[in-house]
């Protein structure tokens, strides 16, 4: 693999920077500094160093970012309004794509990657993993829309929606726990109990809570805790 290739797909340079790191003498293959960045190298026996700095090769890329509105959770549509457009680039052509999808208008934690497998793990209604959800609404939410959706709601078009965990924050805010991922789920478990959400956030996804650092349109990969907790679910 070329080495400009490998820093680009982990997100360390582009290919401009590769070659300018290059000629300035920052990329060490096997201790001998290369003044090429097209040159091949083995990751997994090759001893690279970029920016004095001992890179490890991972071919799969752990990206949180906090969803803004008005973009769309896919890789394709049009210019610039996808979450994928919002990343640098060379991370544009590393095969990531969201895990799961959050509607234009819902904001927060995004888990982007090129992993599939661990994707398609998260994702999988068997696996029940959790999203908690905080909630703004158009009218009052009860004690009682709180039991309904605390015992399962039957949702449009038949679906009936799992019980949900609720805390209630103040008479229009909640928190909503759901272990499932039904289109548009959150606005119809609300529409059920004859309410309406009117801003919706998501806080957490699995073991991954939204870092609250990260304005809106911000992302930054996960970090090697963080990822180790998650791919310990998936096995
Ligand atoms: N539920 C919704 O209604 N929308 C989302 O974006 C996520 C969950």
């Amino acid at each position: 693999m070329r080495i400009d290739k490998l820093l680009s797909s982990m997100g360390l340079a582009s290919r401009t920077e590769s070659a300018k790191a290059a000629k300035q003498g920052l990329i060490k293959v096997n201790g001998n500094i290369i003044s090429k960045s097209d040159i091949k190298v083995n990751p997994d026996t090759d001893v690279i160093e970029f920016m004095g700095k001992n890179i490890s090769y991972k071919s799969n890329i752990y990206i949180m970012m906090n969803k803004p509105s008005g973009v769309v959770s896919s890789t394709d549509g049009k210019d610039g309004d996808t979450v994928i457009s919002l990343l640098p680039e060379d991370l544009q052509k590393c095969g990531l794509f969201p895990c799961g999808r959050l509607d234009k208008d819902t904001v927060g934690l995004l888990i982007i990657t090129n992993d599939g497998a661990t994707s398609h793990y998260l994702l999988s209604p068997k696996r029940h993993v959790s999203k908690i959800y905080y909630v703004k609404t158009a009218f009052p939410v009860t004690e009682n829309d709180i039991k309904l959706l605390e015992t399962g709601v039957q949702l449009d078009k038949g679906d009936i929606a799992r019980p949900a965990n609720v805390q209630k924050v103040s008479e229009n805010e909640i928190y909503i726990t759901i272990v499932e991922g039904m289109y548009h789920q959150i606005k119809r478990m609300l529409e059920a109990v004859n309410n309406k959400v009117t801003f919706l956030e998501r806080v957490e996804f699995g073991t991954l809570s939204l870092d609250t650092s990260l304005k809106r349109g911000e992302w930054r990969y996960l970090t090697q805790d963080e990822i180790d907790i998650l791919l310990r679910q998936t096995k």
